[in-house]
């Protein structure tokens, strides 16, 4: 098909670039560490590990070829597709599913986001210097609870968001992901290095790979799997839409493979970065989105050149999610386009301001209307932001996930999938086949009804 109205990646690195830009982001850096942290540690890490392989890959592989072939925004792209391979136009429901998703997570990504920003200006002004455990505590405790200020963060990224995603694929897009991937990456290694000298670096490492199986619950791995889908950006239809704008002669399955391993690089060193310190210093494992605003100002304020290295990091992280930011947008966008004939600036704010609104919800999560509940056996707090967590990772990508991959493993030809997927031989035609009709779908309608309790009680 012909390349999409809204343009197209300058080659298959860019699309590479701008993928792992969606996929590497608060996800990899603040949320896996204080998963695992939640979760007990390397059991979660493995189940993690093992959703990535065989849920994840396949359904990235599976969007980026629904993309392809449609060149639209989600709702358009699956309306098409549908109508070609001759089933339901339902099927745009995985679309307009997505776009909710989009705006909810972009709500609270945001304001996550603006704590990072906060961060970049305590770091720069010394604030971190020689700050102890009690002292980054206070800092933080005294940032979320502070809703103007952080009104104002959320809103300076949300600015930045809209920016960006108005000035379009290429221009936009492209161009912040080419130096800010490779300089997070390296930065990461110096954390870790880091943490190697200073941390108690021997037990993050237990911690994170020593699987204690003991520790794992149903919630837990429903964690994984919905931290798995967060983490690569999958079943909302944001690698869909950058899929639209792949070249024709890129092959999928490589470029996927680079991505899914580049994000899961990150995480593990991010992991790696974080938990030796937490040991060293007493903190606690299960402290929840507060992990890395805790343990990671104790490192910068201790390590020679700290205020430098500190601001650094969290400027490059701002630009990690702030590359993800952008992908959250980008269906919402494209479809307002194409639907509605707005500009592109016209859609990107009205969109931005959508997600903004909402943004209030989880920004005052953290202080006046934090409140605790139960969710399947386990004690969870900050109200309405935990449970849109919950709804968007745990409930909505897993289910689009499963939409996409039944729909592009059953619903589509054959024909159609092989030639898109353009895979040599046929032992990887054939495996991906089998991941995406078979595997991924009953794996994640399993890990739904051992939620519930079904299976225990199918099996007790
Ligand atoms: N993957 C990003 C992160 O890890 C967040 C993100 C960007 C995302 N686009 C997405 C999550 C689409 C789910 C769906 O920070």
């Amino acid at each position: 098909m012909a390349a999409s109205i809204h343009g197209q990646w300058s080659s298959r690195w860019a699309f590479i670039l701008a993928a792992t830009g969606s996929a590497v982001g608060l996800g990899n850096i603040w949320r896996f560490p204080y998963m695992v942290g939640e979760n007990g540690g390397g059991a979660f890490v493995l189940v993690y590990l093992v959703c990535v392989a065989v849920i994840g890959i396949p359904i990235m592989m599976a969007e980026v070829l629904l993309g392809r072939r449609g060149r639209m925004s989600p709702i358009q792209t699956m309306g098409a597709l549908a109508r070609i391979e001759g089933t339901s136009p339902s099927w745009s429901l995985i679309g307009w599913m997505g776009m909710l998703a989009g705006f909810l997570i972009l709500s609270y990504y945001s304001v996550i986001a603006g704590w990072t920003v906060a961060y970049v200006f305590r770091s720069a002004s010394g604030g971190l210097d020689l700050i102890t455990k009690d002292g980054a505590g206070a800092m933080f405790g005294a940032l979320v609870s502070d809703p103007e200020k952080l009104l104002a963060w959320h809103t300076i990224f949300m600015v930045m968001t809209v920016i960006v995603s108005a000035r379009g694929v290429q221009h936009g897009l492209e161009k912040a992901v080419r130096f800010l991937m490779p300089a997070l990456f390296i930065l990461l290694l110096v954390l870790v290095g880091y943490a190697m000298n200073a941390g108690d670096f021997a037990r993050g490492v237990e911690f994170m790979f020593h699987a204690d199986f003991s520790k794992i619950t149903a919630g837990a791995v429903l964690d994984a799997m919905g931290q798995a889908f967060f983490s690569l950006s999958l079943g909302m239809g944001a690698i869909m839409m950058y899929g639209s704008y792949l070249p024709q002669d890129s092959s999928i399955s490589t470029t996927t493979a680079t991505i899914a391993l580049a994000d899961t690089a990150v995480a593990v060193l991010a992991g790696l970065a974080i938990f030796p310190i937490v040991f060293a210093f007493g903190l606690e494992v299960n402290a929840g989105p507060s992990l890395i605003f805790q343990t990671l100002p104790i490192a910068f304020g201790q390590m020679p050149g700290g205020a430098f290295f500190g601001t650094l990091f969290f400027v490059l992280l701002v630009f990690a999610a702030w590359t993800s930011a952008i992908s959250l947008l980008e269906p919402a966008v494209a479809w307002l386009v194409e639907k509605r004939g707005w500009t592109r600036i016209m859609a990107a704010a009205w969109a931005g301001i959508v997600a903004w609104a909402l943004g209030i919800v989880t920004l005052l999560s953290f202080s006046s209307w934090d409140f605790s509940f139960h969710f399947f056996g386990s004690q969870k707090s900050n109200g309405l932001f935990t449970i849109f967590e919950i709804l968007t990772n745990n409930i909505m990508l897993p289910l689009g996930g499963i939409l996409i991959a039944v729909f592009a493993g059953w619903k589509m030809a054959s024909a159609h999938t092989r030639e898109e997927l353009a895979i040599g031989n046929d032992f990887g035609y054939a495996l991906w086949v089998t991941l995406t009709r078979f595997v991924a779908p009953a794996l994640v309608f399993l890990i739904f009804l051992n939620l519930f309790g079904v299976l225990d009680w199918l099996l007790g």
